[in-house]
């Protein structure tokens, strides 16, 4: 018997139909109970340990008791595709994402370059297009998939540097590129923008943080300030940020405004639409989305608002020459693809920062196929009609405050009772139980100073139902809370 046979980690047909049905079974069980679990089961540090084998196997361990031990890590997590589950900015996978995700696996292309991953590269080329065209920026756009919009809009702030800099900062580095180059979004952009600036080295203070207007939108007549006040100090502002949909609120920024000044001023425009930038299919919020087009880069996660698995995030642009100069694999002999020439010489690593790339674009294209633009459009219209939904509730109700205009689908809002003087703790500790309680999940956010219950509503599940019962968990929550207090006085 040769050495192979013994070693192979191949399994016999038999094992295989078995390691295939029974998972398959298994996520049957999952998709088929998730509505009907709690949000989130009473649950521990240490927990998950405690109930699973934690030595290593010698030998290897059956199949069975593997699954076992499935069934109780899945049991103990949270579930967010459950309905009411909105805390964050998480949705729901499609089952035919999921599945998507397993053949991927199975054929386990490294999507580096057309050359490794042919079938892969081109369905990841289209479905950069698609996603362009879907939100209206570019009907022919470039760019690539990451794993989310954190990595999409730090390589954007990369290639905005380098297109900016008039030096050679790959080569000579920041130190050799003159004064401190500057950037500018508001005081709600989402904390990767900040992470970003300080991994790249441009550092955290060179981000410059520009107020909201009462809507929570940047303050345009500030930003310009700002950047003529920085110019007249020497220093050289670079690009500016606009929100498609803020983390905290979901507003969008006034995204022509934003393009007027990145013109005016030589500026690089990037929107960071990584929640919201899907809004734009509704046709009723269509137009907050204008100036978006004029965008030289866009992030947006398919991952978050078109309810394909994590991890999915895309970074698009015009011009895909404009985002090649970061990357030069000069050095790199063993990739070079020699002998290929033209659209078979493409390869990714010349767009984003990993080498090795999982093969994403799979369930991206099958979810936007399987169900078709109408049908995820109208998924993304329900959000919208939800998180209205809940604002109108909570507008209507003595017990609670609306913090926040609805804009999209996230609506921020607080409990209110005349015997709690400190509303923001009363709230926080409101969170943590109806966190704990495993009916729904909400996060926070910080709205005007306030403590806010937030709910993003990025999930194709839930109903009105969902909503009420929802309001209900934080109103008996509230109400507790408040009985509790006045019991101890
Ligand atoms: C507006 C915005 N940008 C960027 C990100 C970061 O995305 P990721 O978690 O995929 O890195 C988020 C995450 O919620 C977000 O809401």
């Amino acid at each position: 018997m040769s050495l192979r046979t013994q070693s192979s980690l191949d399994v016999n047909e038999d094992d295989l139909r078995q390691i295939s049905s029974e998972s398959t079974k298994l996520v049957f069980e999952y998709l088929t109970t998730i509505s009907e679990r709690q949000v989130r089961a009473e649950n521990h540090a240490g927990k998950t340990l405690a109930a699973i084998e934690t030595e290593l196997s010698g030998d290897g361990r059956p199949l069975d008791q593997l699954l076992a031990e499935c069934r109780t890590v899945m049991d103990l997590s949270r579930h967010n595709g459950h309905p009411r589950f909105f805390g964050y900015v998480a949705s729901p996978s499609t089952p035919v994402g999921a599945y998507a995700d397993l053949i991927a696996s199975a054929l386990n292309a490294n999507i580096t370059c057309w050359r490794s991953g042919p079938a892969g590269t081109e369905l990841e080329r289209l479905a950069v297009r698609w996603l362009g065209a879907l939100i209206d920026y570019d009907r022919d756009a470039k760019g690539l998939l990451t794993s989310g919009g954190s990595m999409a809009n730090m390589i954007a702030l990369l290639v905005a540097q380098r297109r900016k800099s008039g030096v050679d900062t790959s080569h000579q580095g920041l130190w050799n590129s003159g004064p401190p180059m500057t950037l500018y979004a508001s005081e709600e952009v989402h904390m990767s923008i900040a992470k970003a600036a300080d991994i790249l080295g441009f550092g955290r203070d060179h981000v410059r943080v520009i107020g909201c207007d009462e809507r929570q939108r940047i303050r345009v007549d500030l930003l310009r300030q700002k950047i003529e006040a920085d110019r007249r100090e020497g220093l050289r502002p670079f690009c500016v940020v606009g929100s498609a949909g803020t983390v905290n609120t979901g507003v969008v920024d006034p995204l022509a405004e934003l393009a007027e000044v990145a013109a005016e001023f030589d500026l690089w425009f990037h929107v960071d639409g990584a929640y919201g930038a899907p809004g734009s299919l509704d046709e009723g919020k269509k137009h907050l989305f204008a100036g978006l087009e004029r965008a030289d880069s866009v992030s947006l996660d398919p991952h978050k608002w078109l309810y394909v698995p994590v991890d999915a995030g895309c970074l698009l642009f015009h011009d895909a020459d404009a985002a090649r100069v970061p990357f030069s694999t000069e050095d790199a002999d063993y990739i070079k693809t020699h002998g290929y020439a033209d659209e078979e010489a493409f390869a990714f690593w010349d767009y984003g920062v990993e080498l090795s790339r999982r093969f994403r674009a799979l369930k991206v294209w099958m979810t936007l196929q399987y169900y078709g633009r109408r049908r995820i459009a109208a998924a993304i219209s329900e959000d919208i009609a939800l998180a209205a939904y809940m604002g109108e509730l909570v507008s209507g109700a003595d017990d609670f405050e609306l913090l926040a205009p609805v804009e999209l689908s996230i609506c921020c809002f607080r409990y209110v009772s005349a015997h709690s003087a400190d509303l923001d703790q009363l709230n926080e500790r409101i969170m943590e139980m109806v966190q704990k309680g495993g009916r729904a999940y909400l996060s926070n956010a910080t709205v005007n100073g306030k403590f806010a219950l937030r709910a993003c509503i990025t999930n194709f599940r839930t109903t009105k139902a969902d909503i009420e019962e929802t309001i209900a968990a934080v109103r008996e929550a509230g109400e507790l809370l408040t009985q509790r207090r006045k019991g101890a006085k």
